[in-house]
């Protein structure tokens, strides 16, 4: 048996890219399905104010959509998200996204198991509060790293002489090209 084992790219494939967000959008609209229903049309009731009768249906589709998001997000750990990290590259909002997602994944724990009546508004707000904001840090992750891609694409195509072999290699750090050529 070979003891050669290939690397998963850093870079997603569109398909993957588009799982990412079909999932992710989900669970987004799901949740904001949930908090209109919630804040905007519970109705009033014998006992106080009831519930919206949609409230379980979003949840339903936010739980689905939670089960599926969690692979995608899997799916990221051994090659996106490890090389991404070895390589430094998109480093902060990549933390910030490793810590959005715990956080969300946590309290989402908490809403099922551990919430009692005291503790679980809270838990529920910082829940929906950190899942608002995980959209605006995705698009802030996505655009700032194919912007650093796209430079450094431009970087290269300026070191390359064809007049030169290997011009690109010898112009540019050596771990800038490694890392050129595994994305
Ligand atoms: C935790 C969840 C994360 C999600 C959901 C996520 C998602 C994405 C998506 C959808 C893209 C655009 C597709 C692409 O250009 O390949 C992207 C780009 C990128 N991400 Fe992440 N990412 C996460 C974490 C990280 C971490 C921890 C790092 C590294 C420290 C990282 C580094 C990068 C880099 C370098 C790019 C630009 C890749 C390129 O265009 O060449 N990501 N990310
Ligand atoms: C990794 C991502 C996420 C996971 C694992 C997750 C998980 C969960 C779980 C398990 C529940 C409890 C469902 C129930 O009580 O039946 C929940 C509720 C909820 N989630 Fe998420 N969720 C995530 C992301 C998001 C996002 C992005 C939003 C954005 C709007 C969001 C908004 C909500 C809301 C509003 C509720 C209802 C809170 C309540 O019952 O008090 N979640 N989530």
């Amino acid at each position: 048996m070979s003891s050669h084992k290939k690397r998963l790219p850093m870079r997603l494939s569109q398909q993957h890219e588009h799982w990412i967000y079909a999932t992710g959008g989900m669970l987004f609209l799901s949740g904001l399905g949930w908090l209109i229903a919630h804040f905007f049309f519970a109705g009033p009731g014998e006992f106080g104010e009831l519930h919206n009768h949609s409230e379980p249906w979003w949840l339903r589709f936010h739980g689905a959509g939670a089960m599926v998001f969690l692979m995608a997000l899997g799916s990221l750990l051994p090659g996106h998200i490890t090389r991404g990290w070895q390589a430094r590259k998109n480093y902060h909002t990549g933390l910030l996204m490793l810590t959005i997602m715990a956080v969300l994944i946590v309290t989402g724990y908490g809403l099922y198991y551990a919430g009692d009546e005291a503790t679980r508004p809270w838990i529920s707000a910082v829940h929906w509060v950190v899942g608002l904001t995980a959209v605006v840090g995705l698009l802030l992750h996505v655009q700032l790293g194919k912007r650093s891609q796209k430079m450094r694409r431009v970087e290269l195509a300026d070191h390359i002489r064809p007049d030169v072999p290997n011009s690109a290699t010898r112009a540019i750090p050596e771990r800038q090209c490694t890392d050129q050529r595994r994305a």
